[in-house]
């Protein structure tokens, strides 16, 4: 996996650590900086503002990164929920599918059928960049305005951004679409593998070595996507609906001007 502690310095702008590491929000909050009131800041110059040591805040920043979570995803809190999401794709992106193009790599002329070389050549590089791109949009829009949705509610409703679109009709049309899209490409792709023929009378090494890193890499993009699907958008839409009820009757703490945007 990328080790995404080497991301967090000075410069970064508040809105880049959250899309990299959404549960720094949590430290940032202990020591009392609203991310949302200037998300476009850099660290260094909120430090500056605030009197926080660079250092202190450093080191409380690169210990959320490293917490990694392996089951009970409805008790998390949503930072932490979304952390685990972004590392995940970090690993998949950074770690399994790299490993999944070197077998093909070595495997490559060693025991694998040309048929389903040729498949893979053509069909894998598609299929992961639709992946990467799907992963992109969920860091870059999703994550970081249910991120906000969350820290309104819990302030009280202050500055929720509802421009750009409501997230509930950007999961229906977007979100959803694409896991289902994914994960039934995923499907057709290693069935399609199995159904050219293997190069001999039964499968070589590297033929079952690579089936066994592309089922792998199945479930975990199962998981993946479950978790997104079952636990994550039911609570973000649940947040925005919380919001929009409080904008609409009023109730509402303080109702600030948009001042930040996510996109
Ligand atoms: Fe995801
Ligand atoms: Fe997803």
């Amino acid at each position: 996996m990328k080790n995404r502690e080497q991301w967090i310095f000075p410069g970064m702008p508040v809105l880049s650590l959250l899309r990299a590491q959404p549960g720094s929000i949590s430290v940032l909050e202990r020591f009392g900086v609203d991310p949302w009131l200037e998300p476009h800041a850099q660290l260094e110059t909120i430090c500056a503002a605030k009197g926080i040591p660079w250092g202190d805040l450093e080191i409380e920043l690169k210990s959320i990164s490293t917490r990694r979570i392996d089951s009970d995803w409805d008790g998390l809190s949503l930072p932490m929920l979304l952390n685990h999401l972004v590392l995940d794709h970090a690993d998949i992106l950074d770690s399994m599918l790299p490993a999944i193009r070197m077998a093909l790599t070595r495997a490559s002329g060693r025991g694998i059928a040309p048929g389903r070389l040729a498949y893979i050549a053509t069909a894998w590089p598609a299929f992961t960049a639709d992946l990467a791109a799907h992963m992109q949009e969920e860091e870059v829009f999703l994550f970081p305005r249910l991120l906000q949705y969350d820290h309104c509610v819990r302030h009280g409703g202050r500055h929720p951004d509802f421009n750009a679109g409501s997230v509930k009709v950007f999961i229906a049309l977007r979100m959803l679409g694409n896991e289902h899209k994914q994960m039934d490409a995923l499907k057709k792709f290693l069935s399609d593998w199995r159904a050219i023929p293997q190069s001999g009378a039964v499968e070589s090494d590297a033929e079952r070595s690579l089936h066994d890193l592309l089922e792998e890499f199945q479930k975990r993009l199962e998981t993946h996507s479950r978790i997104e699907e079952t636990v994550l958008f039911p609570r973000g839409t649940a947040l925005e609906k919380m919001l929009y009820d409080r904008a609409i009757s009023g109730s509402a703490s303080v109702m600030l001007p948009v001042t930040a945007s996510t996109r």
